[in-house]
């Protein structure tokens, strides 16, 4: 049986003819960039995370950067963040100007563990930016707490995060303001690229609006220097069509995580993810620990099962980030992470008999060590 690691046309089955027909409307009106697709799309997904305001923009990247960039972060500044995500999260930091300040991960969520933050506030520290990596919230209480003391505003980085919560509150709308991507395999993925911000903040969205659109508040009316970064209207169509399922489409995937923890626990060598009580993950990926990684990856490969690893390398380690002088040893926790995970197939197409047959041959190929 072939399994995968992810499936992007069985995803786009259901959902084919009427993105056609979205799109066939607007090559038929010749809209493609803004317009009434864009801005029921941001309504849409506005309500639906429960935020007062959503900018849809270019990409997850360009939405942390503008949010950062519309918050006013500038050289001199420090954001705080963890090395255990995608590197655009620390690309929006130094492309704002200011300069990625690391903390590492808590062991069992994988995100940034408070207890460490407060050791890294300095007095340039202007933002702390926790991603909820895999889809489970980071712990924003903690997170919070420090913050909120400090005085120090909190972005999150929701863009593996649609629809997760904290405490019941929606991931992106718990902190100033939140990013999602909508890169085609993310839990809401469009048919290119496209992200969005959300946030309480009426001024902060005008300013991300801006930002988005060469810094214009309206033609020709330019009020900062900007960036080409808009959604256009054939993603916000696509985003549109498929927004309704997300919800549905996440309850499957954590249906088929449950499976998979049920299936593999007890097998030696391998550490299954976990949910913390107070939080709901949106399970973007179903992340393991291995001991010998590179050989169970390769044993999967030969019996047709697809895997992937999120991330090989934690962000303090990574070429782009050697000015900041860290070393190994640094983040104990994120090196571990990074030298263990392996990402099993997890979407909302796969399917109990998959799920049960890739759990099957994992724990075999474990045993056998
Ligand atoms: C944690 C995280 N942050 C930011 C991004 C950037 O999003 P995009 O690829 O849409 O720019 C991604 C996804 O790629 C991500 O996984």
């Amino acid at each position: 049986m072939q399994v995968p690691f992810l499936d992007l046309a069985a995803a786009h089955k259901g959902v084919r003819n009427d993105i056609l027909a979205a799109w066939a409307r607007l090559v038929d009106a010749g809209r493609f960039v803004g317009g009434e697709e864009v801005d029921a799309f941001e309504r849409e997904f506005a309500a639906q995370c429960g935020a007062r305001h959503c900018v849809a923009v270019g990409s997850g990247t360009d939405a942390l950067r503008f949010i950062l960039l519309g918050m006013g972060i500038m050289p001199g500044d420090d954001v705080v963040t963890t090395p255990m995500t995608f590197i655009a999260t620390a690309e929006a930091i130094t492309q704002a100007g200011a300069r990625p300040v690391f903390v590492d991960v808590h062991p069992v969520t994988r995100n940034m563990n408070p207890e460490h933050l407060e050791a890294a506030i300095t007095p340039r520290t202007r933002c702390i930016l926790p991603v909820h990596l895999y889809g489970q919230p980071a712990d924003m209480r903690g997170i919070l707490d420090v913050a909120e003391r400090r005085g120090i505003p909190v972005v999150e980085d929701a863009a593996q995060a649609h629809l997760a919560r904290f405490e019941g509150r929606m991931a992106g709308t718990i902190g100033h303001a939140g990013a999602f991507s909508f890169y085609p395999g993310k839990n809401l993925g469009a048919c290119g690229e496209a992200g969005a911000v959300v946030t309480d903040d009426r001024e902060l969205a005008a300013t991300v609006r801006a930002l988005r659109d060469h810094g214009q508040m309206k033609k020709h009316l330019h009020v900062v220097e900007g960036y080409n970064g808009r959604c256009d209207a054939m993603q916000a169509a696509a985003l549109r069509v498929k927004l309704p399922g997300l919800a549905g489409a996440n309850a499957r995937r954590a249906e088929y995580a449950a499976l998979y923890s049920a299936l593999l626990a007890g097998v030696p060598g391998l550490q299954v993810p976990e949910v913390l009580p107070d939080r709901e993950s949106a399970w973007h990926l179903y992340c393991v620990l291995v001991e010998q990684r590179g050989a169970v990856a390769e044993a999967l490969r030969r019996e047709g099962i697809g895997t992937a690893v999120h991330y090989p390398v934690p962000l303090h380690l990574l070429a782009p980030y050697a000015f900041l002088d860290h070393m190994r040893g640094d983040f104990p926790v994120a090196e571990h992470v990074a030298d263990h995970a392996l990402s099993l197939p997890l979407y909302p197409e796969l399917g109990e008999e998959r799920v049960r047959h890739v759990a099957t041959v994992l724990r075999r190929v474990m045993t056998k060590g």
